[in-house]
Parts: structure tokens; C-alpha cells; sequence
């Protein structure tokens, strides 16, 4: 098992990219192998993980304790804390900074979540909370880190996009980090100044990528490149997509190929920094083809039913040609030809759901 608490930074060079699905989705798969996990909401301003949170918490607003501290406290007192910074509350100067002091941590299914703030709808002064140099982001993450229990096997960041003073000093402070990118051009160049920009502040840390959202079976990379460790790819799915926050979404998220996809990621990942846990390849495609499920996948639910309906239609009719005895003539007319137009047509509407997808 686990023997030392490894601290993973999720980043990526452009917003939107996965990295708090990502980050969810492997924490609960660890939680679920009896590893003791928290992830850590650093995205302040968008949140994403504290929503979750939100959703958990019956669509309370409050989502952390009284007096406990939030993400954002440590951004607003630059990392030195006083003794309640619960919004609304004054804090006691007759009180050791650190008396009252404790981070907000709430159970959300099999791992801990560290919040970015108190109410999931609290707005924040960009100017009080941006810290203004490395030093102070440096401050900032490490008196993060030194206020969270020392029991957990692994802390996530669920990291902002972009490159900052915040990003430099978490990647600095983590034993290493993940950058999550989309496959397409903008991705790949948003990624690759990410990346040469951290390598240029620290040769030494390393520094993985992986590839989500994959619409295609080519794969686009190479597993090391300009000495950086791919993970992988996940591909897109449109079942994930649709239920991600809703209430259904971890009921059926183990059956999914993207769960299938970040296993094999979280495996990769784990036997490079001998991280002790290795998850059980599992799933058996319920179509009988990884493959064509994973092209099926991409269809929206619409675009599922034309192209189901079109491949039925002329499957049919492929089985009349196969099977028929003789030709039968209906007032003289041999409906064959009219079987295989309507074949035609079941083909071309599959054709036709694919093409409406790739154009996208
Ligand atoms: N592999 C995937 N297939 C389909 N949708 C995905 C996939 N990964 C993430 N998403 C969707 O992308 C959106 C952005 O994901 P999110 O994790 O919030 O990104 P980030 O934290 O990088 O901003 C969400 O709606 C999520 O459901
Ligand atoms: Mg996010």
C-alpha cells in the first residue's frame, strides 16, 4: 500500500480541458481501494469541485463549518492565518493565530474535499486573493499543506488553467503534476508553453500529460516526448459529458469507458512513481467491442438512435436478401428492389448520424 503522503498538482495550459473530473474520478477510485484522500480545490474563482460539494450537500450554499477555513482564507491572509476567518466574523486578536485554527475538510463519497470557499456562491475581490509574487503563492500553498492532516495517502490540486505565480509554486511544492490537454492544435500549444515554461523554473520536478476528450482511435502521441511522459488518452463520452453534477452521474460512472480509460492512466502513472496501488482492469464491453463502443461513445443520444435505426434497417433487409427463397412477385412487381432502396436508405442514415458527428 501507500507509505508516504505524495501530493499530485492537476493543471492544464487552457480552461475547460477535465482536470476536476479527472481529479474526482481518480480520487474516489482510490478512496474506494482504502486510500485515504483529499482533494483540494485550488480553482478558486470557477470552483468546479466545490460545486460538487454543493450538489452533495443537498444544494446547501454553506459548504463548509463554522470556523473552519477555506481555500480562499489562505489567499486572502497570504498564507498566515488568524484564528477565525469564517466570512462575517472578526477574528480575536486575544487568541493564538493558530488556536482555533482548522481547515475545512467534508466527506464527498469515498474521499475528503478541501473547499475554494464558504458559500459555493461567495464572491471574492480578485485583488485581495491573486497573490502578487512566487514567494507569496509559495506561502500561500505551503501553509495549505502544513494545515491539512498528515493522514492522508495522496492530496490532489485541482489547479486553475493558465500559467501563474500560483501554478509555479504548486507544481514547485507538489511531488508532481499532471497537465490535462484536449486533442486539438490550441490544446496542444496552450500544453506545450505550460509545459517548457516549468521546466524552465525546475528541470528536476517531473511532469506528466495525458490527452482527454479523444475523438479518434489514431494515437496522436508519442508515450515520451521532449523527455515528458504521456499517460495516455481518454476518450470523449458523451454519457459523462451529459451527467457529469447530476445526481445519476456515480451510479453509472464505473460502467463507462472513461472510467475504463483513467484506470489504465491511474496505472501508468502508478507503477512510473511507484505509487502502490494498482486498480483492477475489470470491464467488459457491454457491446462486445471496446471499439465500437467507444465509436458509439462519441454519437449524442440522437445521433445513437439514427445510426442504430439506419445499421437495424439495413441489417433487415441484408437478412431478407440472405434468407429468401425465392422472389416473390406482389401484382408483378418484385418488391427486391424495393427492399434494398430501403436498405440503402437504413445505410445511409448510419452514414449520414457519423458524418453529422465528425463535422462537429
Ligand atoms: N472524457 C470526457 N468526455 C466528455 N466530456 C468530458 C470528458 N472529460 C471532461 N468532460 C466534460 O468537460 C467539462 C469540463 O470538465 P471539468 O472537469 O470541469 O474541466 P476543468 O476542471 O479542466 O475546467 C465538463 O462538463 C465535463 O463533464
Ligand atoms: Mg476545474
Amino acid at each position: 500500500m501507500v507509505n508516504k503522503r505524495t501530493v499530485i498538482n492537476v493543471i492544464s495550459g487552457k480552461g475547460g480541458t477535465g482536470k476536476t473530473l479527472l481529479t474526482a474520478v481518480i480520487a474516489e477510485m482510490l478512496g474506494n481501494e482504502g486510500a485515504r484522500v483529499l482533494v483540494v480545490d485550488l480553482d478558486i474563482f470557477v470552483r468546479g469541485l466545490t460545486a460538487l460539494l454543493y450538489f452533495h450537500k443537498n444544494e446547501s450554499l454553506v459548504v463548509t463549518e463554522k470556523h473552519e477555513i477555506p481555500v480562499s482564507s489562505f489567499f486572502k491572509y497570504k498564507g498566515s492565518l488568524p484564528s477565525h476567518s469564517y466570512p462575517g466574523k472578526k477574528s480575536n486578536s486575544s487568541t493564538t493565530p493558530s488556536a482555533h485554527r482548522k481547515v475545512s475538510i467534508s466527506r464527498y463519497r469515498s474521499f475528503d474535499v478541501l473547499p475554494s470557499v464558504a458559500y459555493v456562491n461567495q464572491l471574492l475581490d480578485f485583488r485581495d486573493m491573486m497573490p502578487c509574487s512566487l514567494e507569496e503563492a509559495s506561502r500561500i500553498i505551503s501553509s495549505l499543506l502544513e494545515n491539512i492532516p498528515n493522514h492522508y495517502d495522496f492530496i490532489f490540486l485541482d489547479s486553475r488553467a493558465g500559467y501563474d505565480e500560483l501554478i509555479a509554486a504548486s507544481h514547485e511544492i507538489s511531488d508532481f503534476s499532471i497537465c490535462v490537454e484536449e486533442d486539438d492544435d490550441i490544446s496542444m500549444i496552450t500544453t506545450d508553453n505550460l509545459i517548457e515554461q516549468l521546466r524552465s523554473d525546475n528541470k528536476s520536478k517531473n511532469l506528466f500529460r495525458l490527452k482527454n476528450k479523444v475523438r479518434s482511435d489514431k494515437q496522436t502521441f508519442s508515450p515520451v516526448s521532449n523527455g515528458i511522459t504521456f499517460l495516455g488518452s481518454i476518450p470523449f463520452d458523451t454519457d459523462v459529458l451529459n451527467s457529469f453534477g447530476t445526481k445519476g452521474f456515480w451510479a453509472d460512472i464505473n460502467k463507462s469507458i472513461y472510467y475504463e480509460a483513467v484506470k489504465n492512466v491511474w496505472n501508468t502513472l502508478s507503477k512510473k512513481m511507484s505509487l502502490g496501488i494498482v486498480l483492477q482492469e475489470q470491464r467488459i464491453s457491454p457491446l462486445g467491442s471496446g471499439k465500437f463502443e467507444k465509436k458509439l461513445s462519441l454519437l449524442s443520444i440522437n445521433k445513437r438512435i439514427l445510426f442504430l435505426y439506419g445499421s437495424f434497417i439495413s441489417g433487415f433487409c441484408l437478412l431478407y436478401f440472405i434468407f429468401r427463397n425465392e422472389t416473390l412477385y406482389v401484382n408483378g412487381f418484385n418488391p427486391d428492389i424495393g427492399i434494398l432502396l430501403i436498405s440503402l436508405s437504413g445505410l445511409l442514415l448510419s452514414v449520414f448520424s457519423i458524418f453529422l458527428n465528425n463535422r462537429r
